[in-house]
C-alpha cells in the first residue's frame, strides 16, 4: 500500500492531516524539495540534502533530520510504490504557533515526504513555451513552499497551449516558472549564473559538469531577452522533467521546431550518466 511520511510515522495518505495553525497552512513559512528515483535508485541525494540545508538556513531553520534519517524514510516510500522512476516530495515547515511573524514562537517543525510515479511524457519531441515578466519575489534561490507567482505563470502558459514560462527581470532570463535554461547561440551554450533570482537546480548543476567533464564550453552568462529569441537551441532542466528542448517560443520557432542536435547530444551525455548511476 501506497504510505506517506508525516512528523515521525507512515501511513496512508487518507489518515494525514496536519494542523490549521501550522505556519505553512497559514504563511506557507516553509521550504521544499523534489528528488528523483530513477529504477528505484535516488539520483543526486547528497546535493539535494544540501540544497535543503541551504533554504532552510535561510529561512532560520536547521535541518531537523540525519541524512541517514531522509535516507530511510525515501527508501521505505519508494519501497511501497510500484513504478521504476518517481519523484519524492518533501517539505519541512515552521510547524505549530500563534498567528505571529515572529519565528521564535514557533514549536517543532512538520515533516512531510511522499513519493509519486513520474508521469511519463512526451517532452521528448519539445515543448512551446511563452515569456513572461518574472513576478516573483526577490528571493528565488530559497525553494520556498510559497509558490503562488509560480503557480500563475504556468497557467498563464497553459492559457496559450504552452507547458512552461520563461521568466525575464530587467531584460534578461533569470529561469522557467519550475526550470532552469539554457541556449545554444553562435556555437556556444550559455545559462544564466547562479543569483539570488534563480534556483540552484540540481539538474542544472549535473548538466554544467557533464558539459565540462566532456570539453563542451558552457558560458555561466546572463542571457538577455534578445539571445533569447535569437537561440537556435533552447532547453530547459529540472529533476522530474530532465531536459526538454523548447521547440516555439510565445509565436516563433526555435531553431528548425524540432529539437536540435546539441540538445540530442547534450541528452544522450546526461542519460549515459543517469544510466551509469541508476543501473
Ligand atoms: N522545481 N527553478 C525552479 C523555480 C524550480 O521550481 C525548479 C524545480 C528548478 C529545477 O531544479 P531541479 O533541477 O533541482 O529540479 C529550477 C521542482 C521540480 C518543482 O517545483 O516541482
Amino acid at each position: 500500500m501506497s504510505l506517506i511520511y508525516l512528523n515521525g510515522e507512515f501511513k496512508p495518505i487518507e489518515e494525514a492531516s496536519v494542523n490549521v495553525m501550522d505556519r505553512g497552512f497559514i504563511f506557507g513559512d516553509g521550504v521544499y524539495e523534489v528528488i528523483p528515483v530513477f529504477n528505484r535508485k535516488i539520483f543526486r541525494f547528497d546535493e539535494h540534502i544540501k540544497r535543503l540545508e541551504t533554504s532552510l538556513a535561510k529561512i532560520y531553520m536547521n535541518n531537523p533530520l540525519s541524512k541517514n534519517d531522509w535516507h530511510s524514510i525515501f527508501d521505505k516510500l519508494i519501497d511501497c510504490t510500484q513504478e521504476l522512476d518517481q519523484s519524492i516530495y518533501l517539505q519541512v515547515t515552521r510547524g505549530i504557533s500563534e498567528r505571529d511573524h515572529d519565528v521564535s514562537i514557533a514549536g517543532k517543525p512538520t515533516i512531510f515526504v511522499m513519493s509519486r510515479p513520474i508521469r511519463k511524457n512526451d517532452f521528448f519531441s519539445g515543448i512551446k513555451a511563452i515569456t513572461h515578466d518574472d513576478i516573483r519575489w526577490q528571493y528565488c534561490d530559497i525553494k520556498a513552499i510559497t509558490l503562488l507567482p509560480s503557480v500563475i505563470l504556468r497557467n498563464k502558459a497553459k492559457e496559450m497551449d504552452a507547458r512552461e514560462a520563461i521568466l525575464i527581470r530587467d531584460g534578461f532570463v533569470t529561469e522557467g516558472a519550475a526550470s532552469n535554461i539554457f541556449i545554444h547561440i553562435n556555437n556556444k551554450i550559455f545559462t544564466p549564473p547562479k543569483t539570488s533570482h534563480v534556483l540552484s537546480g540540481i539538474t542544472r548543476d549535473l548538466l554544467v559538469e557533464i558539459l565540462l567533464e566532456n570539453k563542451i564550453s558552457l558560458l555561466e552568462e546572463p542571457i538577455s531577452e534578445n539571445m533569447l529569441f535569437n537561440a537556435n537551441e533552447i532547453w530547459i532542466t529540472s529533476s522530474t522533467w530532465e531536459i526538454v528542448p523548447i521547440v516555439k517560443l510565445n509565436d516563433k520557432l526555435i531553431g528548425s521546431g524540432k529539437p536540435g542536435l546539441i540538445w540530442k547530444e547534450v541528452n544522450n551525455l546526461y542519460q549515459e550518466f543517469k544510466g551509469t548511476y541508476c543501473n
